[in-house]
């Protein structure tokens, strides 16, 4: 297959230079005349290792074709890859304007009996692809397979990156066939594949990005504060980082609870203390209890917005395996609906009745068996491992509310936060 690539800033290069390193033959083109020329000439456009070289090679063999025309390109390429920027505008928002563009000018070249795969590679949010492709490429009589291809390069090391990814992702729409591409796209047939819809591929980006961010403000904020209070910040960051089953795992990024138990809280409230104390400006460490509290007061929002009386909250300590009750986020939600006329049944069998009855009367008498507590209430709010146990006890009117570790469970009636 011929691939064209549309766009020769930093992402679209690396994709001429790879793809043609692989014996494709890329055709190539940019708005800015001036890119294609340094391409032809056997240039990279931009500095970064081992493309230059690439370019070099795949100009010199014919695998690399750049072409003035885009029209011409958008004619012959049976797979045409849009690379093009997606900057900010002033108030934030992304600008599609470049894609826009060139999806416009895919549309104005397509012909009857046309088959080619339009691949977008620039970073756009959810829904963009297929709203693009609906307003512009719909209407055109060929058969186009409109693909989300996110790209993961890091520059500087994009030319390995290209092929020691860590996972292949590819968004399409239900129904289309893309092995070829996928055949043709994923070199590294050893990492994992992700083959998932149009907005799950765009916003994995942006879950990607955002946590990197997330992390880098982390470590300047937690070890600056480190520093000031004496702590050898290099010991420091070797012992953090060398837990790979808390600290550097999947433990804690699964969507589910708000953060709670005896020491989180605790601990970040100390170090707000630490902060606030500090001469330096911090903005994330002091955020995170806002931001968890923030999270318990939708979870309440959302139990009210059901205008159900009858409450069952399955599951209630922190976590499992645990009787701990102390800043327990579920128990937070049920002392914030015990103020107003809810009538409230909790089942844990976690928590230990002799404690409960000497610490927690009024919870105590709320405690029911797990088929007395489902039957009586109006909304299931299940958290910890409790799904399974619920599920078969569940009436079709009853509204399930689903904080539990099995978050993706789905059905009618059944709602999370994140499904
Ligand atoms: N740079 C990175 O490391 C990186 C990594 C992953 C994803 N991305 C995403 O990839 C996209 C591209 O990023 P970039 O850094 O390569 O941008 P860039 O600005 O370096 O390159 C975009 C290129 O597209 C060209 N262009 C604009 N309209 C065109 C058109 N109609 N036809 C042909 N060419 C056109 C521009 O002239 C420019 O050369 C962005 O959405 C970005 O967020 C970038």
């Amino acid at each position: 297959m011929k691939i064209g690539v549309l766009g020769l800033g930093y992402v679209g290069i690396v994709n001429v230079a790879c793809l043609s390193k692989q014996g494709h033959t890329v055709l190539c083109n940019d708005v800015k005349p001036q890119k294609v020329d340094r391409v032809r000439q056997g240039r990279s456009p931009i500095n970064e290792p081992q493309v230059n070289e690439l370019i070099a090679a795949g100009v010199k063999n014919g695998t690399i074709i750049p072409m003035d025309d885009p029209d011409a390109l958008i004619r012959e390429a049976d797979v045409i890859i849009t690379c093009v920027g997606t900057p900010s505008k002033v108030n934030g928002e992304v600008n599609l304007d470049y894609l826009h563009n060139v999806i416009q000018d895919i549309a104005r070249n397509i012909k009857k009996g046309d088959t080619k795969y339009v691949v977008c590679r620039s970073t756009v949010p959810p829904g963009t692809t297929e709203r693009v492709f609906n307003t512009y490429l719909n209407k055109t009589e060929g058969k186009l397979i409109p693909v989300f291809y996110p790209e993961f390069l890091r520059e500087g090391s994009a030319v390995r990156d290209f092929y020691d990814y860590g996972r292949f992702v590819l968004g399409t729409r239900k129904g289309d066939e893309v092995q070829e591409l996928v055949d043709l796209l994923h070199v590294n047939k050893e990492r994992p594949t992700f083959i998932t819809d149009l907005r799950t591929a765009e916003y994995s980006k942006y879950i990607d990005n955002s946590f990197h961010a997330l992390k880098i403000v982390f470590a300047n904020e937690i070890f600056s504060l480190a520093h000031e209070h004496g702590v050898d910040v290099k010991d420091a960051h070797a012992i953090f980082t060398a837990d790979d089953k808390l600290n550097i795992s999947t433990r804690y990024l699964r969507p589910g609870l708000p953060f709670g138990g005896s020491c989180l809280p605790k601990d970040l409230r100390e170090l707000q203390y630490l902060v606030s104390k500090s001469q330096r400006e911090f903005a994330l460490l002091p955020s995170l209890i806002e931001s968890n509290d923030a999270f318990i007061q939708s979870l309440v929002e959302q139990i009210k917005s059901k205008g159900k009386k009858k409450i069952a909250f399955i599951g209630l300590s922190f976590k499992n395996d645990s009787d701990d009750l102390r800043e327990s986020p579920m128990l937070r939600v049920l002392d914030i609906l015990k103020q107003e006329d809810y009538e409230i049944d909790i089942c844990d069998d976690d928590l230990e009745m002799s404690n409960l009855r000497v610490d927690f009367p009024y919870l105590f008498r709320m405690v029911k068996e797990m088929k007395a507590c489902v039957e009586r209430a109006e909304i299931l709010i299940v958290s910890k491992r409790y799904m399974n146990a619920v599920l078969p006890l569940k009436k079709k009117d009853q509204v399930l509310l689903n904080y539990s570790d099995d978050q993706y469970v789905q059905g009618e009636d059944i709602e999370s936060l994140y499904v």
